[in-house]
């Protein structure tokens, strides 16, 4: 079934997880047996169903803002028979976060995938709902290359650039977090929370 989502999304330009990385949230998974598991960025599910495999008794949030990919989703985590280890979300990540955050939820492991301009936006909600001794696992931080470019980058590009950087410098920065970047495809950042 993954093989055939995975299919899916290439025909339908739908930015899934690349190989390698999908690898590595399997292998996060695998040892870190989650229990509450949180995605920003569901598309249709491709990510989630690796997460859940994984991690045997874990329950995942995931959060997406796009209608069809919500509704495509659903059917998906319902065709793989995860539907009852699932909530899928519809809305804003940051209104989203922002409700979490004040209602005091936990995750112990935490898949950053969505917009990722808004990353370092999300952060500080992102440590809050992040329990001591989880994972934050973030995709795409080195977007394209041009994160670590020292060549002028393009207008179009230049606040999505920016904001990474940002988002990685605050990850260096934050000593409760105990921080690895891999450059590895689009880049990944996996952080661990130690206080
Ligand atoms: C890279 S894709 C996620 C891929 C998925 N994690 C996977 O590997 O199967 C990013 C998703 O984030 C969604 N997204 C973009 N902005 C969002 C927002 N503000 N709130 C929630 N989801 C958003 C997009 O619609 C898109 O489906």
């Amino acid at each position: 079934m993954l093989e055939d989502l995975r299919k899916v999304a290439v025909e339908g330009f739908v930015p899934i997880l690349r190989d390698e990385s999908t690898k590595i949230l399997q292998d996060l998974c695998n040892k870190n047996q989650p229990k509450n598991i949180l995605e920003i960025g569901t598309a249709i599910g491709y990510s989630g169903m690796i997460m859940l495999n994984a991690s045997k008794d874990g329950y995942l949030t995931t959060i997406e803002k796009n209608e069809e990919r919500y509704a495509l989703a659903i059917k998906n985590f319902d065709e793989g028979g995860f539907s009852d280890r699932v909530d899928v979300i519809l809305g804003d990540a940051m209104e989203v976060l922002e409700k979490f955050a004040e209602n005091n939820r936990q995750f112990d492991f935490i898949f950053l995938d969505g917009p990722k301009g808004q990353y370092v936006r999300y952060l500080p909600y992102l440590k809050k709902l992040l329990s001591v001794g989880g994972v934050l696992f973030a995709d795409n931080i080195y977007f394209r290359g041009l994160v670590k470019s020292e060549g002028k980058i393009a207008h179009k590009h230049r606040t999505i650039v920016n904001n990474l950087r940002l988002f990685i410098k605050n990850l260096e920065g934050d000593m409760d977090l105990n921080t690895q970047f891999l450059d590895i495809e689009d880049g990944m950042s996996i952080s661990k929370r130690i206080k």
